[in-house]
């Protein structure tokens, strides 16, 4: 008995001492909510924590300190404080913490850009991947094999609408978007748009790691939690890495025999990380080029495909908005002519859709959280080395400061402005900013652009039952991306040119 009153004395004490602690160290933070003993603001994030980190954010500023657990996260939620960071100390923002699914997921390998501090390692990286992704001359090369997947995308969707089917948008955007990525990467289709096996294998491999790598994960705030994966997440995410790890694998391999047989390069992402590997053969092995591509086909796929989901939704919501679009396709596209991407990303309204769609349903919604580098000062307050800070760039994009009414689907309000998401607009950060933007921007503008361009010009959609538009849900659903909770499900019927 005394024992057991010896260890509950002695565990009260340890939670008091790291309170009173915790308290003390907060002093130079940024203000927040108090939270509770122990598990400090946890409680207070809910589902989807864009939503209820900006309501925080309306009860106590653009800058709100939060106790998770052990970990302290400083949130930022306005353009003037993103800008300050990323303008002035974007160096010393540019950290980042493993979450224990991705850790645990890859098993400790080296594990790949997204998630790394920006040292050494990460720059050898992000520079194999800028030989190839910021190169414009380089992504054209692969152009036909794009224009291939949409144009088989498009007889898909018209057997579909022959045979008077309804067309699961998310679904088929995703394939899509699959096959754009496996052709960058491996010039190869990795699913077939008519048998579903390949792309579920791959639909629950990339949506089971951005479910979990997003997840409120206890082993992330209570790191002695991690021995016991309360939540299964490391078990999950150990399978989907495992499933996605064998696959590159197996390219990988085909693509060394290939290259000893000195047969023609294929000049995609893969050929050019082996070259870069022949001339930094200490820094970058062929395990990194293999996590590498397993984190591009996660980070590529589920964020082009759940955008296109989300401009159709607002399509058929706004027909006005659809015909528009149909009419400058039509007036300035050959669409019975193989597409020309550099043409379609020159057409304002479609680029301007996507912009709108971009800003009001962000599918990254907190970027991947940053961690500082070293002690900060900013705005007057003191945020001390190892913070996470989490960009709610969900709440910055629908703030009323910024945007004249910010919840309206206005693509007009793009078409007389110069504001892109390049990182240098504060207000519209969906890539990010600075050195830990993302480096697939070029990638996604050409993949989106075509997928858009191609439904609209071909197909009539419908909803189907008779549904309304305004009863179409508009809910979202939260991981590492953000996704509609309800899919999208549509009549298409062929337009004849
Ligand atoms: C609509 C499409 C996409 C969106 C909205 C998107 C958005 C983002 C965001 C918000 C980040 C984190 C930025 C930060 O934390 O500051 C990111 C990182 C990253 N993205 Fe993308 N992305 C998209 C497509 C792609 C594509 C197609 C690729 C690859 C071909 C890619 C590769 C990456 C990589 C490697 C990182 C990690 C960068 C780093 O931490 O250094 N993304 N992306």
């Amino acid at each position: 008995m005394e024992y057991l009153v010896l260890i509950t004395s002695s565990l009260f004490f340890l939670i008091l001492v790291q309170y009173l602690f915790g308290l003390y160290a907060r002093a130079k933070l940024p203000p927040g909510p108090i939270g509770l003993p122990f598990f400090g603001n946890l409680l207070q994030i809910g589902p989807k924590p864009h939503r209820s980190l900006a309501k925080l954010a309306e009860q106590y500023g653009p800058l709100i300190t939060l106790q998770l657990g052990s970990v302290t996260n400083v949130v930022v939620s306005s353009s003037e404080v993103a800008r300050e960071i990323f303008q002035k100390h974007d160096a010393d923002f540019s950290g980042r913490s493993v979450p224990d699914a991705v850790a645990g997921g890859l098993q400790n390998h080296d594990v790949a850009t997204p998630w790394i501090s920006a040292g050494d390692q990460w720059r050898t990286l992000r520079k194999a991947l800028s030989i190839y992704l910021t190169n414009p001359k380089k992504i054209d090369k692969l152009q036909e094999l794009r224009l291939k997947v949409v144009s088989k995308m498009v007889e898909h969707v018209k057997e579909i609408s022959k045979r008077g089917q309804d067309v699961d948008i998310g679904k088929l955007a995703f394939t899509t978007a699959l096959n754009q990525m496996s052709n960058t990467c491996f010039s190869v289709d990795v699913a077939d748009f008519s048998s579903n096996q390949d792309v579920n294998g791959f639909h629950h491999a990339v949506n089971t790691i951005m479910e979990v790598d997003g997840k409120m994960n206890f082993a992330d705030y209570f790191p002695w939690v991690k021995k016991f994966d309360p939540q299964g997440i490391r078990k999950d995410a150990k399978a989907a890495y495992g499933w996605l790890d064998q696959l590159c694998e197996k390219f990988i391999v085909q693509r060394l025999r290939h290259r000893e047989d000195n047969l023609p390069p294929h000049g995609d992402l893969l050929d050019s990380f082996l070259d870069f590997r022949q001339e930094n053969p200490v820094d970058f092995d062929v395990k990194q080029i293999k996590v590498l591509l397993m984190d591009l086909f996660i980070a590529g796929t589920d964020t082009n495909s759940s955008t296109i989901e989300w401009a159709m939704t607002e399509l058929m919501i706004h027909s006005d908005i659809m015909q528009k679009l149909r009419k400058e396709i039509n007036e300035r596209i050959n669409v019975k002519a193989p597409l020309v991407e550099a043409d379609i990303l020159e057409l304002p309204y479609l680029q301007s859709v996507l912009k709108e769609t971009m800003r009001l349903h962000l599918v990254v919604p907190l970027l991947l959280p940053h961690k500082t580098e070293t002690n900060v000062k900013l705005n007057g307050y003191t945020i001390p080395k190892d913070t996470r800070v989490i960009f709610n760039v969900w709440a910055i994009a629908r703030d009323s400061d910024s945007w004249e009414s910010p919840e309206k689907f206005a693509p007009e309000r793009f078409l007389s402005s110069e504001i892109d998401y390049r990182g240098r607009y504060f207000s519209f950060l969906p890539f990010g900013s600075g050195r830990r933007m993302c480096p697939g921007i070029r990638l996604a503008e050409r993949v989106m652009s075509l997928m858009l361009v191609s439904l609209v010009a071909h197909f009539d959609w419908k909803l189907p039952n008779n549904m309304l538009p305004e009863e179409l849900d508009l809910d979202d659903t939260f991981g590492v991306t953000s996704q509609k909770a309800i899919p999208l499900v549509l009549e298409p019927a062929i337009i004849d040119y």
